[in-house]
């Protein structure tokens, strides 16, 4: 529908709508239909009775109705101060997040103007793309595989001149393709930003759901080069509906970040600071993370093995190590978009690869994103059979 120009901003009006990825539109809910589309943890797996002493522990003090005030935009000092630490980091550096995509567009908005090139991973993040539209940057793919983004295809551009202001990746347990970034890689990726002066913008939600606890160190990386802006979020450890998480940005751009968002929403909840800080203080906190991350290797492990076991040889799946999704590609053609409508009809639901595509999708033909970590082992199997039954109707 056409509005009256004088009704909305240039940025209101040509905001894109949500396509694939995100675009409710393309889902159809049936009573009964598995969803392996979605980045939701595990309700079973977030630590409920650690909500309930905490929220009782924090209603029933002194300090309760202090928390309902509004608190510093940068975030409490005591969550500032135990991120900081986890993180081995000067508490100046930390910003407490309304949630992940919130520290990405404060990424976004601090770091890139209109016009600016910024390298993503390919497959991407979608909803990443779509903080861009806030600025109007130009995202330029480099492919990202299961040592996550390729990082001798970044410096064959750059020496060919491609001049990027920044740089995304989901470092760890990717989104949606699930590798991770080695360390010397990541070192490299430094040392090409310092080289060619672009700003890494690391995102790392998944990195506290690896598989085996401990494998993974919880600290995000290279925040020793100020080039770094980590953005995290407790959404896929504490719940999503949370919206809390934290970024870690640079000393020298810090206090400028803290204007920025003070010209947003000014602050996170307080409440729900002190909530988080009562959970991730207690004793169990680390056990609550090492059981979910075994939860989740058992849901990949059943995921892996219904679809080998259906598929054969008509299916290449990642094996990764931590995180959310499969990434599973069918070989032989088909009409893979008549593919996700079948599944859908056999009562199925996952993302397309075509859907993580930063421009061109040819490469992406016959991937897809397949989430184990909502759905209880059976209904992962029974959702494979039902996938299977769809492939069987559209193969070539
Ligand atoms: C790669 C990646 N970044 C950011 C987010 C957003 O996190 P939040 O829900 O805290 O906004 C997600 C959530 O799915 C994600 O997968």
């Amino acid at each position: 529908m056409a509005t009256d120009s004088r009704m909305a901003s240039r940025l209101l009006e040509q905001l894109p709508a949500r396509q694939g990825f995100g675009d409710a539109t393309l889902i159809r809910h049936r009573p009964g239909s598995i969803d392996l589309g979605g980045g939701n943890p595990d309700v079973a797996a977030l630590p409920t009775a650690l909500y309930r002493d905490a929220a009782r522990d924090l209603t029933e003090s002194d300090g309760f109705a202090a928390s309902l005030r509004y608190v510093p935009a940068p975030g409490i000092p005591a969550l500032r101060a135990w991120i900081a630490e986890r993180e081995g980091v000067d508490a100046e550096r930390v910003i407490v997040t309304t949630g992940g995509a919130h520290g990405l567009a404060l990424a976004v908005l601090g770091t890139l103007d209109a016009g600016d090139a910024i390298v993503v991973d390919d497959p991407v993040y979608p909803l990443f793309l779509r903080t861009l539209d806030l600025v109007g940057a130009h995202p330029v793919p480099v492919r990202v595989g299961a040592d996550g983004i390729d990082v001798d295809e970044l410096e064959r551009r750059l020496e060919e001149g491609l001049r990027p202001k920044a740089l995304f990746t989901v470092p760890t347990f990717h989104n949606p393709s699930g590798g991770t970034l080695p360390d010397d890689r990541a070192r490299r990726l430094a040392e090409l930003a310092d080289r060619y002066g672009f700003t890494l913008i690391l995102d790392d939600p998944y990195r506290e759901v690896g598989f085996e606890p401990g494998a993974v160190d919880v600290r995000s990386r290279l925040l020793d080069s100020d080039r770094v802006i980590a953005v995290n979020t407790f959404s896929k450890t504490l719940g999503p509906a949370l919206r809390v998480g934290w970024m870690v940005v640079p000393e020298a751009l810090s206090e400028r970040f803290v204007r920025l968002r003070n010209r947003l929403d000014g602050l996170t909840s307080g409440t729900l600071q002190e909530l988080v800080l009562r959970i991730v203080q207690r004793p169990e906190y680390p056990r609550v993370l090492a059981d979910a991350g075994l939860g989740y290797a058992r849901k990949a492990r059943a995921l892996q093995q219904a679809l080998g076991a259906r598929f054969g040889d008509d299916i290449e799946i990642t094996d990764p190590s931590g995180g959310f999704f499969l990434w599973a590609r069918l070989v032989g053609d088909a009409d893979f978009a008549r593919l996700h409508e079948t599944a859908q009809d056999e009562g199925v639901f996952f993302q397309r690869g075509e859907w993580f595509a930063v421009d061109d999708d040819a490469h992406l033909r016959g991937t897809m994103r397949l989430s184990f970590s909502e759905q209880p082992v059976e209904r992962l199997v029974e959702g494979v059979e039902r996938l299977h039954r769809a492939w069987r109707q559209v193969r070539g």
